[in-house]
């Protein structure tokens, strides 16, 4: 499969020098002022403006595949809070849909492909798609580029293989997973093939957003918690590897771009995960963070390709239903759990940073005057930490 994505043009790298640098810095383990925070599902139902909008589009899809409301939509959440980093709006399952499966989101049911993959068959017929078909998708990053004007840096992303084939393979959101982890007992080389042609598709589709100016890039691995230890080093780990393997390195302003990998229930696995090479760890919140930073800090010689991950996370999305004053010491909790970040910077090393996030995506029915309340939190009190341990250091 050759990289189809569109030859930039030499004006898609006229953008605009970005003005905040804490997201990428945390993410390359670098010292920052104050603790970076972005939210995932930032841009969506808990909106009123997001609901406006998918109105006037007519569906999740006309909202995703329309440059100019996929950019609007990206922004609304910056409109509103002082984020450090923007996500592109778009979904998971744009890659399978590419593939041919044939995706609907229905109104409070969540997507639906047509076509699911269930036999030998329907397996031997899938194949990396064409990015062209993906189009959209770019364009959209670009446009987003643009309209950000420098303000935050933007994170592109993709489901990873095995969060993809969960749904390729059970036709929707499922309880149990009881289809695929049929087909990985019964004919795991079945899933095998799928998988391979998943993490060679999402790899395509990330280096395609990566080219049209993504200056990030987060695998989402939703479901790779479902799976039993063993299962989720061989059927989700070593396919998230296999991506991670084909990404590139750089971004269309020459910058160093970094890799999120986030597994929903991966916390056992922490050690397992240490050994991806990216740049950021993402976990939920059954995570203590001052016990993965300790893990993290501890890698024992330079094995790992990067040595020391940041870490990003970890609130329970409930916390945001809770009146401002609960959030507010829960932000601290989360922020005491981690620690004061290292501030000092010797020979270049790499320490790990947080980067503040939910530990899973925002609720439609949060209050959105809590997320402000929330942002202020981490910026404050993250700020209070590093001049309260300077002084103490003093
Ligand atoms: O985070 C953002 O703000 C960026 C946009 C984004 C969406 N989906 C928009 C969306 C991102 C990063 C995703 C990722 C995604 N999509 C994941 C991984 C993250 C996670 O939540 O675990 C998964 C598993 C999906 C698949 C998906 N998309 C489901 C199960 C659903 C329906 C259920 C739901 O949460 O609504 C979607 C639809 C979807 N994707 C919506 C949004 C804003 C809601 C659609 C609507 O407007 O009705």
């Amino acid at each position: 499969m050759t990289d189809s994505s569109p030859p930039a043009l030499s004006s898609d790298h006229a953008f605009a020098p970005l003005r905040n640098d804490t997201f990428l810095r945390a993410c390359l383990g670098q010292a920052t002022n104050y603790t970076p925070v972005w939210l995932m599902r930032q841009a969506g139902r808990y909106l009123p403006e997001y609901r406006a909008l998918r109105a006037q589009a007519g569906s999740f899809m006309g909202l995703a595949t329309n440059v100019d409301y996929a950019t609007e939509v990206t922004l609304q959440p910056l409109e509103r809070y002082p984020l450090d980093a923007a996500i592109l709006f778009s979904d998971i399952l744009t890659v399978p849909d590419a593939m041919g499966l044939g995706l609907t989101f229905q109104p409070n049911e969540g997507p639906q492909f047509a076509h699911p993959v269930r036999d030998e068959y329907d397996v031997a017929r899938l194949a990396v798609p064409d990015m062209d078909r993906l189009r959209y998708v770019f364009d959209a990053v670009r446009s987003i580029r643009h309209a950000l004007q420098g303000r935050v840096p933007l994170i592109g992303f993709a489901g990873s293989p095995w969060t993809l084939a969960c749904y390729m393979v059970e036709g929707q959101s499922s309880a149990d997973y009881a289809t695929i982890k049929t087909l990985l007992y019964s004919r795991p080389d079945l899933l095998h093939r799928l998988l391979a042609t998943n993490a060679d598709s999402v790899a395509a589709y990330l280096n395609a957003q990566i080219d049209a100016g993504a200056q990030a890039v987060m695998l989402f691995d939703s479901w790779g918690g479902v799976l039993a230890d063993g299962a989720f080093q061989t059927f989700s780990l070593a396919y998230t590897a296999r991506v991670l393997q084909q990404l590139r390195r750089t971004g269309a302003d020459g910058q160093p771009v970094p890799r999120i990998v986030f597994t929903k229930g991966g916390g056992p696995w922490l050690a397992a995960m240490r050994a991806l090479d990216c740049d950021v760890l993402g976990v939920d919140w059954t995570v203590n963070l001052g016990a993965a930073r300790q893990l993290l800090n501890n890698s024992g010689g330079q094995t790992a390709p990067s040595a020391r991950q940041s870490l990003q996370g970890n609130l329970d999305p409930a916390v945001l239903l809770a009146p401002p004053a609960v959030i507010k010491a829960e932000v601290q909790r989360t922020l005491a759990a981690f620690g004061t970040p290292d501030t000092t910077h010797e020979n270049g090393q790499r320490s790990c940073q947080l980067i503040f996030n939910l530990g899973h995506g925002i609720k439609q029915n949060t209050p959105p005057e809590h997320v402000a309340a929330l942002v202020q939190a981490v910026h404050a009190h993250s700020r209070q930490m590093r001049q309260a341990s300077r002084s103490s250091a003093a």
